[in-house]
Protein backbone atom coordinates (compact mmCIF):
# COMPACT_ATOMS: atom_id res chain seq x y z
CA UNK A 1 0.00 0.00 0.00
CA UNK A 2 2.88 2.25 0.97
CA UNK A 3 4.43 1.88 -2.63
CA UNK A 4 1.85 2.91 -4.26
CA UNK A 5 1.16 6.23 -2.41
CA UNK A 6 5.08 7.20 -2.50
CA UNK A 7 4.51 6.15 -6.22
CA UNK A 8 1.75 7.87 -6.65
CA UNK A 9 3.20 10.96 -4.85
CA UNK A 10 6.03 10.90 -6.84
CA UNK A 11 4.80 10.99 -10.26
CA UNK A 12 2.33 13.46 -9.08
CA UNK A 13 5.65 15.60 -7.67
CA UNK A 14 6.96 14.46 -11.03
CA UNK A 15 3.42 15.87 -13.40
CA UNK A 16 3.65 19.13 -11.28
CA UNK A 17 7.53 19.99 -11.98
CA UNK A 18 7.59 19.41 -15.15
CA UNK A 19 8.26 22.68 -16.84
CA UNK A 20 7.03 22.16 -20.37
CA UNK A 21 5.36 18.65 -21.70
CA UNK A 22 6.84 17.29 -25.06
CA UNK A 23 4.14 17.76 -27.82
CA UNK A 24 2.73 14.72 -29.90
CA UNK A 25 2.25 14.18 -33.56
CA UNK A 26 -1.54 13.16 -33.93
CA UNK A 27 -1.28 9.78 -35.85
CA UNK A 28 -3.41 6.80 -36.38
CA UNK A 29 -4.67 5.20 -32.84
CA UNK A 30 -2.82 1.89 -33.89
CA UNK A 31 -0.56 2.72 -36.13
CA UNK A 32 1.04 5.96 -35.19
CA UNK A 33 2.37 7.97 -37.72
CA UNK A 34 4.20 5.12 -39.58
CA UNK A 35 2.07 5.30 -42.76
CA UNK A 36 2.88 9.42 -43.39
CA UNK A 37 6.41 8.27 -42.57
CA UNK A 38 7.44 5.64 -44.82
CA UNK A 39 5.70 7.65 -47.48
CA UNK A 40 7.88 11.03 -46.51
CA UNK A 41 9.79 11.25 -43.50
CA UNK A 42 11.31 14.27 -44.05
CA UNK A 43 8.32 16.45 -45.33
CA UNK A 44 6.37 14.83 -42.36
CA UNK A 45 8.55 16.08 -39.66
CA UNK A 46 8.94 18.80 -41.40
CA UNK A 47 5.20 19.78 -41.07
CA UNK A 48 5.17 18.72 -37.58
CA UNK A 49 8.27 20.77 -36.70
CA UNK A 50 6.16 23.89 -38.15
CA UNK A 51 3.17 22.85 -35.75
CA UNK A 52 4.58 21.60 -32.61
CA UNK A 53 7.98 23.29 -32.67
CA UNK A 54 11.35 22.41 -32.23
CA UNK A 55 10.77 18.90 -29.85
CA UNK A 56 8.06 16.30 -30.40
CA UNK A 57 7.32 12.77 -30.25
CA UNK A 58 5.65 10.58 -32.99
CA UNK A 59 3.96 7.17 -32.53
CA UNK A 60 5.53 4.41 -34.49
CA UNK A 61 2.81 1.53 -33.43
CA UNK A 62 3.16 1.36 -29.37
CA UNK A 63 6.60 3.10 -29.19
CA UNK A 64 7.42 7.20 -29.09
CA UNK A 65 10.24 8.53 -30.78
CA UNK A 66 11.40 12.05 -29.97
CA UNK A 67 12.06 13.91 -32.44
CA UNK A 68 14.65 17.33 -31.93
CA UNK A 69 15.19 20.25 -34.39
CA UNK A 70 16.86 22.09 -31.99
CA UNK A 71 20.95 22.86 -32.09
CA UNK A 72 21.37 23.55 -28.18
CA UNK A 73 19.03 19.98 -27.91
CA UNK A 74 20.99 18.54 -29.74
CA UNK A 75 24.49 19.56 -28.57
CA UNK A 76 22.96 18.60 -24.93
CA UNK A 77 22.25 15.03 -26.72
CA UNK A 78 25.50 14.57 -28.57
CA UNK A 79 27.89 16.64 -26.34
CA UNK A 80 26.70 18.07 -23.05
CA UNK A 81 25.46 15.00 -21.84
CA UNK A 82 26.45 12.02 -24.33
CA UNK A 83 27.50 9.70 -21.83
CA UNK A 84 23.57 9.38 -20.90
CA UNK A 85 23.14 8.29 -24.76
CA UNK A 86 23.82 5.14 -26.45
CA UNK A 87 22.97 4.17 -30.64
CA UNK A 88 19.24 4.17 -30.81
CA UNK A 89 17.74 0.82 -32.67
CA UNK A 90 19.23 1.63 -36.44
CA UNK A 91 22.41 0.92 -34.82
CA UNK A 92 21.45 -2.38 -33.94
CA UNK A 93 20.44 -3.55 -37.12
CA UNK A 94 23.92 -2.19 -38.78
CA UNK A 95 25.34 -4.30 -36.19
CA UNK A 96 24.36 -7.64 -38.19
CA UNK A 97 27.39 -6.91 -40.28
CA UNK A 98 29.32 -4.51 -38.66
CA UNK A 99 30.10 -6.02 -35.90
CA UNK A 100 31.25 -4.20 -32.89
CA UNK A 101 33.37 -1.37 -34.75
CA UNK A 102 33.86 2.04 -33.76
CA UNK A 103 30.42 3.25 -35.50
CA UNK A 104 28.46 0.45 -33.18
CA UNK A 105 30.33 0.01 -30.16
CA UNK A 106 30.00 2.12 -26.94
CA UNK A 107 31.10 2.66 -23.20
CA UNK A 108 34.61 2.07 -22.49
CA UNK A 109 35.35 -0.34 -25.70
CA UNK A 110 34.54 2.12 -28.04
CA UNK A 111 36.35 5.01 -25.99
CA UNK A 112 39.31 2.09 -26.72
CA UNK A 113 39.10 2.01 -29.88
CA UNK A 114 38.67 5.33 -30.82
CA UNK A 115 41.54 6.09 -29.38
CA UNK A 116 43.37 3.54 -30.97
CA UNK A 117 41.93 4.46 -34.22
CA UNK A 118 42.22 7.88 -34.36
CA UNK A 119 45.56 8.26 -34.93
CA UNK A 120 45.56 6.54 -38.11
CA UNK A 121 43.34 9.57 -39.35
CA UNK A 122 45.39 12.46 -38.26
CA UNK A 123 45.59 15.09 -41.36
CA UNK A 124 49.55 14.01 -41.61
CA UNK A 125 49.00 10.50 -42.04
CA UNK A 126 46.20 11.21 -44.97
CA UNK A 127 48.98 12.48 -46.88
CA UNK A 128 49.56 8.91 -48.31
CA UNK A 129 45.84 8.26 -48.95
CA UNK A 130 45.25 11.51 -50.79
CA UNK A 131 47.96 9.95 -53.57
CA UNK A 132 45.38 6.91 -53.75
CA UNK A 133 42.85 9.56 -53.65
CA UNK A 134 44.20 11.69 -56.68
CA UNK A 135 45.15 8.14 -58.59
CA UNK A 136 41.54 6.91 -58.53
CA UNK A 137 39.96 10.29 -59.58
CA UNK A 138 42.41 10.23 -62.60
CA UNK A 139 40.91 6.22 -63.48
CA UNK A 140 37.72 7.81 -62.98
CA UNK A 141 38.24 10.36 -65.04
CA UNK A 142 39.52 8.43 -67.68
CA UNK A 143 36.61 6.04 -67.78
CA UNK A 144 34.19 9.80 -67.89
CA UNK A 145 36.00 10.83 -71.01
CA UNK A 146 34.80 7.32 -72.86
CA UNK A 147 31.54 7.53 -71.61
CA UNK A 148 31.28 11.20 -72.74
CA UNK A 149 33.06 10.38 -76.44
CA UNK A 150 30.36 7.77 -76.76
CA UNK A 151 27.44 9.99 -75.81
CA UNK A 152 25.95 7.49 -73.24
CA UNK A 153 23.77 8.63 -70.45
CA UNK A 154 24.83 7.66 -67.07
CA UNK A 155 24.09 7.76 -63.25
CA UNK A 156 26.30 9.26 -61.75
CA UNK A 157 25.70 7.58 -58.51
CA UNK A 158 27.42 4.24 -59.31
CA UNK A 159 30.22 6.67 -60.86
CA UNK A 160 30.97 8.16 -57.46
CA UNK A 161 30.18 4.73 -55.38
CA UNK A 162 32.59 3.08 -57.59
CA UNK A 163 35.43 6.15 -57.27
CA UNK A 164 35.07 6.28 -53.10
CA UNK A 165 34.63 2.49 -52.89
CA UNK A 166 37.82 2.34 -54.78
CA UNK A 167 39.66 4.79 -52.23
CA UNK A 168 38.28 3.57 -48.99
CA UNK A 169 40.01 0.13 -50.15
CA UNK A 170 42.89 1.33 -50.88
CA UNK A 171 43.13 3.27 -47.90
CA UNK A 172 42.52 0.19 -46.00
CA UNK A 173 44.23 -2.24 -48.10
CA UNK A 174 47.10 -0.26 -50.15
CA UNK A 175 46.69 -2.67 -53.30
CA UNK A 176 45.44 -5.23 -55.12
CA UNK A 177 41.83 -4.93 -54.44
CA UNK A 178 40.66 -4.35 -57.90
CA UNK A 179 40.02 -8.35 -58.50
CA UNK A 180 37.98 -8.18 -55.25
CA UNK A 181 36.00 -5.17 -56.05
CA UNK A 182 33.20 -6.90 -57.27
CA UNK A 183 32.77 -9.26 -54.42
CA UNK A 184 33.00 -6.23 -51.96
CA UNK A 185 30.65 -3.97 -54.10
CA UNK A 186 27.72 -7.23 -54.58
CA UNK A 187 28.09 -7.82 -50.81
CA UNK A 188 28.06 -4.35 -49.49
CA UNK A 189 24.99 -3.99 -51.72
CA UNK A 190 22.95 -6.84 -50.16
CA UNK A 191 24.09 -6.01 -46.75
CA UNK A 192 22.50 -2.57 -47.35
CA UNK A 193 19.56 -3.47 -48.49
CA UNK A 194 18.91 -6.21 -46.02
CA UNK A 195 19.47 -3.63 -43.13
CA UNK A 196 17.32 -1.11 -44.91
CA UNK A 197 14.15 -3.46 -45.36
CA UNK A 198 14.80 -4.87 -41.90
CA UNK A 199 14.47 -1.00 -40.15
CA UNK A 200 11.57 -0.48 -42.49
CA UNK A 201 9.56 -3.44 -42.14
CA UNK A 202 7.86 -4.23 -38.52
CA UNK A 203 7.79 -8.27 -39.88
CA UNK A 204 11.42 -9.39 -39.55
CA UNK A 205 12.37 -13.29 -40.11
CA UNK A 206 14.82 -13.90 -37.20
CA UNK A 207 18.24 -14.81 -38.97
CA UNK A 208 18.48 -18.44 -38.22
CA UNK A 209 15.16 -18.83 -40.90
CA UNK A 210 16.23 -20.18 -44.11
CA UNK A 211 14.29 -17.10 -46.25
CA UNK A 212 15.90 -15.71 -49.02
CA UNK A 213 16.80 -12.08 -47.85
CA UNK A 214 18.72 -14.23 -44.82
CA UNK A 215 20.32 -16.69 -46.68
CA UNK A 216 21.77 -13.37 -49.42
CA UNK A 217 22.69 -11.70 -46.10
CA UNK A 218 24.85 -14.91 -44.84
CA UNK A 219 26.47 -15.31 -48.16
CA UNK A 220 27.46 -11.45 -48.61
CA UNK A 221 28.80 -11.21 -44.85
CA UNK A 222 30.50 -14.78 -45.84
CA UNK A 223 32.02 -13.10 -48.78
CA UNK A 224 33.25 -10.07 -47.50
CA UNK A 225 34.61 -11.71 -44.52
CA UNK A 226 36.76 -14.14 -46.42
CA UNK A 227 37.78 -11.22 -48.18
CA UNK A 228 39.01 -9.29 -45.60
CA UNK A 229 40.36 -12.11 -43.51
CA UNK A 230 42.40 -12.65 -46.24
CA UNK A 231 43.86 -9.18 -45.84
CA UNK A 232 44.56 -9.27 -42.93
CA UNK A 233 46.18 -12.95 -42.65
CA UNK A 234 48.35 -11.91 -45.75
CA UNK A 235 49.82 -8.52 -44.01
CA UNK A 236 50.96 -10.45 -40.83
CA UNK A 237 53.09 -12.52 -43.07
CA UNK A 238 54.30 -9.24 -44.98
CA UNK A 239 57.87 -8.07 -44.11
CA UNK A 240 57.48 -4.87 -45.32
CA UNK A 241 54.31 -3.77 -44.49
CA UNK A 242 52.46 -0.46 -46.86
CA UNK A 243 51.39 2.08 -44.93
CA UNK A 244 47.83 2.15 -44.93
CA UNK A 245 44.72 1.75 -42.51
CA UNK A 246 44.96 -2.14 -42.22
CA UNK A 247 48.80 -1.59 -40.72
CA UNK A 248 47.89 1.17 -38.51
CA UNK A 249 44.71 -0.53 -36.63
CA UNK A 250 47.24 -3.79 -36.68
CA UNK A 251 50.14 -2.47 -35.10
CA UNK A 252 48.72 -0.13 -32.77
CA UNK A 253 49.14 -0.43 -28.95
CA UNK A 254 46.55 0.24 -26.04
CA UNK A 255 48.43 1.97 -23.77
CA UNK A 256 46.74 1.26 -20.72
CA UNK A 257 47.15 -3.02 -21.75
CA UNK A 258 49.67 -3.27 -24.40
CA UNK A 259 47.16 -4.96 -26.14
CA UNK A 260 46.63 -5.30 -29.94
CA UNK A 261 43.48 -5.75 -31.75
CA UNK A 262 41.91 -9.57 -32.48
CA UNK A 263 41.57 -10.66 -36.24
CA UNK A 264 37.91 -10.59 -35.09
CA UNK A 265 37.93 -6.78 -33.86
CA UNK A 266 40.20 -5.88 -37.01
CA UNK A 267 37.72 -7.50 -39.13
CA UNK A 268 35.12 -5.20 -37.47
CA UNK A 269 37.01 -1.99 -37.95
CA UNK A 270 37.94 -2.74 -41.28
CA UNK A 271 33.99 -3.45 -42.02
CA UNK A 272 32.94 -0.52 -40.40
CA UNK A 273 35.34 1.67 -42.33
CA UNK A 274 34.77 0.23 -45.59
CA UNK A 275 30.68 0.86 -45.29
CA UNK A 276 30.90 4.35 -43.07
CA UNK A 277 33.87 5.32 -45.56
CA UNK A 278 32.42 5.37 -48.82
CA UNK A 279 28.58 5.33 -48.98
CA UNK A 280 27.83 8.75 -47.08
CA UNK A 281 30.68 10.30 -49.33
CA UNK A 282 29.58 8.87 -52.81
CA UNK A 283 26.08 10.60 -51.87
CA UNK A 284 27.31 13.50 -51.30
CA UNK A 285 29.64 13.81 -54.60
CA UNK A 286 26.55 12.94 -56.82
CA UNK A 287 23.88 15.49 -54.61
CA UNK A 288 26.86 17.79 -55.35
CA UNK A 289 26.60 17.15 -59.01
CA UNK A 290 23.11 17.71 -59.05
CA UNK A 291 23.55 21.23 -57.49
CA UNK A 292 25.86 22.47 -60.10
CA UNK A 293 23.61 21.37 -62.79
CA UNK A 294 21.03 23.63 -61.33
CA UNK A 295 23.76 26.70 -60.26
CA UNK A 296 25.91 27.42 -63.36
CA UNK A 297 27.47 30.70 -61.99
CA UNK A 298 28.28 28.44 -58.80
CA UNK A 299 30.78 26.16 -61.43
CA UNK A 300 31.78 28.66 -63.07
CA UNK A 301 33.29 30.33 -59.97
CA UNK A 302 34.39 26.77 -59.26
CA UNK A 303 36.18 26.56 -62.47
CA UNK A 304 38.14 29.81 -61.82
CA UNK A 305 39.22 29.04 -58.58
CA UNK A 306 40.61 25.68 -60.38
CA UNK A 307 42.47 27.26 -63.10
CA UNK A 308 44.38 29.52 -60.71
CA UNK A 309 44.90 27.12 -57.94
CA UNK A 310 45.28 23.88 -60.30
CA UNK A 311 46.05 25.12 -63.97
CA UNK A 312 45.15 21.60 -65.40
CA UNK A 313 47.41 19.81 -62.94
CA UNK A 314 45.84 16.47 -60.98
CA UNK A 315 45.67 18.11 -57.25
CA UNK A 316 47.28 16.58 -54.48
CA UNK A 317 47.61 17.52 -50.45
CA UNK A 318 49.08 20.90 -50.63
CA UNK A 319 46.32 21.90 -52.64
CA UNK A 320 43.70 21.18 -50.33
CA UNK A 321 44.06 24.42 -48.19
CA UNK A 322 43.90 26.45 -51.23
CA UNK A 323 40.48 24.90 -53.24
CA UNK A 324 38.60 27.25 -50.85
CA UNK A 325 35.70 27.90 -52.50
CA UNK A 326 35.36 24.17 -53.91
CA UNK A 327 35.24 23.69 -49.85
CA UNK A 328 32.42 25.94 -49.02
CA UNK A 329 30.48 24.62 -52.58
CA UNK A 330 30.91 20.96 -51.05
CA UNK A 331 29.65 22.88 -47.20
CA UNK A 332 26.64 24.04 -48.40
CA UNK A 333 25.52 21.14 -51.41
CA UNK A 334 25.99 18.76 -47.60
CA UNK A 335 23.66 21.48 -45.81
CA UNK A 336 21.00 20.87 -48.16
CA UNK A 337 21.78 17.34 -48.54
CA UNK A 338 23.08 15.50 -45.35
CA UNK A 339 23.88 11.96 -46.32
CA UNK A 340 23.49 11.44 -42.86
CA UNK A 341 20.16 13.18 -42.59
CA UNK A 342 19.26 11.87 -38.79
CA UNK A 343 21.62 10.64 -36.09
CA UNK A 344 19.76 8.07 -33.51
CA UNK A 345 19.99 8.15 -30.36
CA UNK A 346 18.76 6.25 -26.74
CA UNK A 347 18.79 7.69 -23.05
CA UNK A 348 20.28 5.50 -20.44
CA UNK A 349 18.76 7.33 -17.25
CA UNK A 350 15.94 10.06 -16.69
CA UNK A 351 17.43 13.90 -18.15
CA UNK A 352 15.65 16.89 -18.89
CA UNK A 353 16.55 19.53 -21.63
CA UNK A 354 15.34 23.08 -21.29
CA UNK A 355 12.39 21.71 -19.05
CA UNK A 356 11.44 18.91 -20.81
CA UNK A 357 11.24 15.83 -19.21
CA UNK A 358 13.34 12.53 -20.57
CA UNK A 359 12.14 9.24 -20.21
CA UNK A 360 14.85 6.29 -19.88
CA UNK A 361 15.49 4.20 -22.23
CA UNK A 362 13.75 7.00 -24.63
CA UNK A 363 14.25 6.52 -28.57
CA UNK A 364 14.84 9.78 -29.98
CA UNK A 365 16.24 11.23 -33.74
CA UNK A 366 18.23 14.28 -34.32
CA UNK A 367 17.23 16.01 -37.14
CA UNK A 368 19.99 16.88 -39.17
CA UNK A 369 18.43 17.85 -42.60
CA UNK A 370 15.34 20.00 -40.41
CA UNK A 371 18.09 21.54 -38.47
CA UNK A 372 20.35 22.88 -41.92
CA UNK A 373 17.31 23.59 -43.30
CA UNK A 374 15.95 25.57 -40.34
CA UNK A 375 13.92 29.47 -40.78
CA UNK A 376 15.53 30.29 -37.30
CA UNK A 377 19.01 29.89 -38.06
CA UNK A 378 19.74 30.06 -42.02
CA UNK A 379 18.87 33.24 -44.42
CA UNK A 380 16.51 31.58 -47.23
CA UNK A 381 17.12 28.11 -46.03
CA UNK A 382 16.27 26.52 -48.82
CA UNK A 383 18.60 28.62 -51.49
CA UNK A 384 21.89 27.08 -52.51
CA UNK A 385 24.41 30.06 -51.01
CA UNK A 386 28.08 28.70 -50.61
CA UNK A 387 29.53 32.06 -49.57
CA UNK A 388 27.54 30.93 -45.87
CA UNK A 389 30.72 29.15 -45.58
CA UNK A 390 33.38 31.76 -46.34
CA UNK A 391 36.17 32.33 -43.60
CA UNK A 392 33.76 35.70 -42.87
CA UNK A 393 30.59 34.10 -42.42
CA UNK A 394 31.03 30.61 -41.22
CA UNK A 395 32.05 32.37 -37.85
CA UNK A 396 28.50 32.82 -37.26
CA UNK A 397 26.94 29.95 -37.97
CA UNK A 398 25.76 28.93 -34.48
CA UNK A 399 27.16 25.69 -32.74
CA UNK A 400 25.24 21.98 -33.81
CA UNK A 401 23.27 23.92 -36.53
CA UNK A 402 25.57 22.55 -39.08
CA UNK A 403 26.66 18.93 -38.30
CA UNK A 404 26.89 16.68 -41.15
CA UNK A 405 29.73 14.68 -39.50
CA UNK A 406 27.53 14.49 -35.65
CA UNK A 407 29.22 15.78 -33.04
CA UNK A 408 30.44 15.33 -29.55
CA UNK A 409 32.98 12.28 -28.82
CA UNK A 410 31.31 10.45 -31.33
CA UNK A 411 32.08 13.14 -34.56
CA UNK A 412 32.74 10.92 -37.67
CA UNK A 413 36.83 9.89 -37.32
CA UNK A 414 36.38 10.24 -41.32
CA UNK A 415 35.81 14.05 -41.58
CA UNK A 416 38.88 15.39 -42.74
CA UNK A 417 39.30 11.90 -45.01
CA UNK A 418 36.51 12.87 -46.61
CA UNK A 419 36.46 16.37 -47.43
CA UNK A 420 39.97 16.02 -48.98
CA UNK A 421 38.89 13.27 -50.69
CA UNK A 422 35.72 15.55 -52.19
CA UNK A 423 38.05 18.12 -52.75
CA UNK A 424 40.10 16.10 -54.98
CA UNK A 425 37.26 14.15 -57.22
CA UNK A 426 35.57 17.65 -57.85
CA UNK A 427 38.81 18.85 -58.79
CA UNK A 428 39.86 16.48 -60.85
CA UNK A 429 36.43 15.65 -62.56
CA UNK A 430 35.50 19.57 -63.01
CA UNK A 431 38.47 20.83 -64.75
CA UNK A 432 37.69 18.33 -67.36
CA UNK A 433 33.83 17.79 -67.58
CA UNK A 434 30.15 19.23 -67.17
CA UNK A 435 27.55 16.56 -65.67
CA UNK A 436 24.06 17.74 -67.07
CA UNK A 437 20.74 15.88 -66.27
CA UNK A 438 18.84 14.19 -69.04
CA UNK A 439 15.61 14.67 -67.33
CA UNK A 440 13.63 17.31 -65.52
CA UNK A 441 11.50 16.35 -62.77
CA UNK A 442 12.64 16.91 -59.79
CA UNK A 443 14.89 14.07 -57.56
CA UNK A 444 13.43 12.25 -54.86
CA UNK A 445 15.38 12.41 -51.75
CA UNK A 446 14.70 8.63 -50.54
CA UNK A 447 15.81 9.23 -46.58
CA UNK A 448 16.97 5.35 -45.75
CA UNK A 449 20.16 5.05 -43.39
CA UNK A 450 21.35 7.25 -45.82
CA UNK A 451 19.95 9.96 -47.77
CA UNK A 452 19.96 8.95 -51.48
CA UNK A 453 18.51 10.36 -54.53
CA UNK A 454 15.46 8.23 -55.44
CA UNK A 455 16.22 6.08 -58.45
CA UNK A 456 19.64 7.59 -59.26
CA UNK A 457 20.82 10.91 -60.87
CA UNK A 458 20.40 10.40 -64.65
CA UNK A 459 23.28 12.93 -66.17
CA UNK A 460 25.45 13.27 -69.80
CA UNK A 461 29.17 14.43 -69.38
CA UNK A 462 30.14 17.14 -71.54
CA UNK A 463 33.47 17.92 -71.96
CA UNK A 464 34.52 21.94 -71.58
C1 LIG B 1 30.56 12.90 -46.50
C2 LIG B 1 31.03 11.85 -45.88
C3 LIG B 1 30.65 11.42 -44.50
C4 LIG B 1 29.59 11.76 -43.72
C5 LIG B 1 28.44 12.72 -44.06
C6 LIG B 1 29.72 11.04 -42.46
C7 LIG B 1 28.85 11.17 -41.41
C8 LIG B 1 29.03 10.57 -40.18
C9 LIG B 1 28.22 10.82 -39.02
C10 LIG B 1 27.03 11.76 -38.94
C11 LIG B 1 28.71 10.05 -38.00
C12 LIG B 1 28.22 10.04 -36.56
C13 LIG B 1 27.15 8.99 -36.34
C14 LIG B 1 26.58 9.06 -34.92
O1 LIG B 1 26.97 9.90 -34.13
O2 LIG B 1 25.73 8.23 -34.62
C15 LIG B 1 29.84 9.30 -38.53
C16 LIG B 1 30.59 8.40 -37.81
C17 LIG B 1 31.61 7.64 -38.35
N1 LIG B 1 32.15 7.77 -39.60
FE1 LIG B 1 31.57 9.09 -41.02
N2 LIG B 1 30.84 10.27 -42.52
C18 LIG B 1 31.46 10.46 -43.74
C19 LIG B 1 32.65 9.90 -44.17
C20 LIG B 1 33.38 8.97 -43.48
C21 LIG B 1 34.63 8.39 -43.94
C22 LIG B 1 35.34 8.76 -45.22
C23 LIG B 1 35.00 7.46 -42.99
C24 LIG B 1 36.23 6.58 -42.95
C25 LIG B 1 37.16 6.52 -43.84
C26 LIG B 1 33.99 7.48 -41.94
C27 LIG B 1 34.00 6.67 -40.83
C28 LIG B 1 33.16 6.85 -39.74
C29 LIG B 1 33.27 6.07 -38.51
C30 LIG B 1 34.26 4.94 -38.25
C31 LIG B 1 32.31 6.58 -37.64
C32 LIG B 1 32.07 6.15 -36.20
C33 LIG B 1 32.93 7.02 -35.30
C34 LIG B 1 32.76 6.76 -33.81
O3 LIG B 1 31.64 6.61 -33.34
O4 LIG B 1 33.79 6.77 -33.13
N3 LIG B 1 33.03 8.42 -42.27
N4 LIG B 1 30.03 9.64 -39.84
Amino acid sequence: MFYYISTFIKNFILKMSTKKQIPLAKGHWLFGSVKEMNKDILGYIGKQRKLLGDIFYVDVFAFKIIVITKPDYIRHVLQENNKNYVKSFSYEVLKLFLGNGLLTSEGDFWRKQRRLAQPAFHKEKLIEITKQMSRSAEALAAKLEEVKQQNKVIDITEYMNEVTLDIVAAALFSSNVSDKMETIRDSLTVANEFAISRIQNPVRWPLWMPVKANRDFRRAGKDLDSVIYSFIESRRKEKDKPNDLLSMLMDAVDEETGERMSDLQLRDECMTIFLAGHETTSLSLSWFWMLMDQHPEEEQKLRDELKTVLDGRTPGFADIPKLKYTKQLIEESMRLYPPAWTIGRKSLAADEIDGYKIAPAQNMMLMTYQVHRHPDYWEQPDKFMPERFSDENAKNIKKFAYFPFGGGPRLCIGNSFAMMEMQIVIATLAQRFKFRRTETHEIEKDALITMRPKDGIKMKVIGL
